[in-house]
């Protein structure tokens, strides 16, 4: 029976529409440039993807500041090309998840846009108000160093709104049932267009109380039972893979007692002291996160990563450890991010050392959990420390040696795509790799298929 959980053994992907690959030469990438690499993929071995936000949006936050929750933005292509492309996964095996972007939406929004015109709106309390300045404006930000505080004056509404990120992310009121209606609406939305499940952004800042008076947030956890409920009504085998940061005392919340919540939760614990063992050659913490992260009820199962889109933070690690961190893996403050984190990829951090890039997916691959790879990883891509805070990670991939790494026939990339140094594509490309059997990219293909092999990996029981 637990074999029936497809995601306790599963390859995951995760990529951005807009960087992997530009099929009709605007220089953004597309569903249908997606679509043409989904062979790549499913050599790779990789199960499932996970696409990074690809509705329409300014796109001031890399597009998690989204300004309508069931569309394709234009720029990626059509509903239709969405199916397409969810469709040409499935013949392939492979299964599509999505993030849910649902703590906040874009200021864009016409939501927002009609809260913040109409006190009347029936979208007014969609949103978290205060007509003063809340006294802890300035505390709690996500985004430390950029971010100023996490209430600001809108004139036109005349009163603040509350921002956990961004001031152009307004938070949404999730106490309101309406807004609860909606995020389940979208869910079942997505779930007819092919996906078969989320990674939920932000988990706990959902599921917090909101509101000027809210000086100590307290989460509503009961909210993750109904989202759970809801899903497996629609798709018996969809599941949601939250973002949560947290203290492992609080997992079983997230994961539910009976495992009536989450699914899958990202191990923010591993993966910290996992970069600590890796810059101290010292694991006993890595393995006191293993054990304090190991209860969880049989359905439930961790994510495990090494880098992703975002920086590598290090918040959870006493000063010292951190410290040590940066020292060997982020000595330049201009790799440093938010006051908390690291913001390069995962080869220039290991100085492209090929033993130590293994060694480091080798311990992934058989920590117990499902491994999440970052797109480029397998094939050890590099960073762009001119671009600003996480940008940096988020260059195109590098297919091949043709201009732009075959990204793009455009000559201008939404991204530009890395070109110098050791990491440019003219020598770090996927074309190259895969003539050469001992390339980065066969090898993460070979421990891929030995990760499937051993039941033990599948189970997250090691
Ligand atoms: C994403 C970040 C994003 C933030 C705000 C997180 O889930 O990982 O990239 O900036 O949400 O939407
Ligand atoms: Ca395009």
């Amino acid at each position: 029976m637990i074999n029936d959980l497809w995601y306790k053994n599963a390859v995951i992907y995760c990529l951005s529409v807009g960087t992997f690959m530009d099929a009709n030469g605007d220089g953004i990438g597309d569903f249908q440039g997606l679509m043409r690499r989904l062979d790549y993929l499913h050599g790779l071995g990789v199960t499932a993807i996970w696409l990074m936000p690809f509705q329409p949006s300014p796109y001031r936050d890399d597009g998690y500041d989204i300004s309508d929750y069931y569309g394709v933005n234009t720029r990626h292509g059509t509903l239709g090309d969405f199916v397409e492309f969810t469709h040409g996964a499935k013949q392939r095996g492979i299964r599509v998840i999505m993030d849910l972007v649902v703590n906040h939406t874009s200021d864009q929004h016409p939501w927002f846009q009609e809260a913040r015109r109409d006190p009347n709106s029936k979208y007014r309390d969609w949103y978290v108000w205060s007509d003063k300045k809340p006294s802890h404006a300035k505390k709690g930000m996500v985004f430390p160093g950029v971010q100023k505080s996490t209430w600001s004056y809108d004139k036109e509404a005349r009163a603040w709104y509350f921002h956990r990120f961004y001031d152009f992310q307004p938070d949404l009121n999730t106490s309101n049932p309406h807004v609860q209606a909606e995020i389940l609406k979208i869910m079942g939305f997505w779930i007819q267009q092919g996906v078969v499940g989320f990674r939920m952004e932000a988990v706990p800042f959902v599921i917090s109380t909101k509101g000027p008076q809210v000086k100590k947030p307290v989460e509503q956890y009961d909210m993750l039972r109904s989202l759970r409920e809801f899903l497996q009504w629609r798709a018996g085998d969809s599941i949601i893979l939250a973002e949560a940061n947290v203290l492992p005392e609080t997992d079983m919340e997230y994961f539910g007692e009976d495992g009536d919540r989450m699914h899958m939760m990202f191990n923010f614990q591993v993966n910290q002291n996992l970069f600590y063992a890796l810059a101290a050659s010292d694991c006993r913490p890595l393995v006191q996160a293993l054990k304090a992260t190991k209860p969880r009820p049989a359905t439930a199962q961790w994510g495990l990563f090494l880098r992703n889109h975002d920086e590598l933070d290090l918040g959870r690690l006493t000063e010292e450890q951190r410290q040590r961190v940066f020292e060997c893996f982020g000595p330049e403050k201009e790799m440093q991010l938010y006051e908390r984190g690291i913001r390069r990829r995962l080869a220039p951090m290991l100085n492209g050392d090929r033993r130590r890039i293994e060694l480091a997916y080798s311990l992934m691959f058989s920590l117990p959990g499902t491994p999440v790879v970052r797109y480029g990883d397998e094939i050890g891509m590099g960073d762009d420390l001119k671009l600003p805070e996480r940008n940096c990670a988020r260059t195109p991939m590098q297919w091949s040696t043709e201009p732009h790494a075959g990204f793009t026939k455009s000559a201008k990339p939404i991204l530009p795509v890395i070109s110098e140094g050791p990491y440019g594509y003219q020598h770090v490309n996927a074309a190259e790799q895969r003539r050469d059997p001992n390339s980065l990219l066969n090898w993460t293909e070979r421990i891929i298929r030995m990760r499937k092999e051993v039941p033990g990996g599948r189970l997250g029981r090691l």
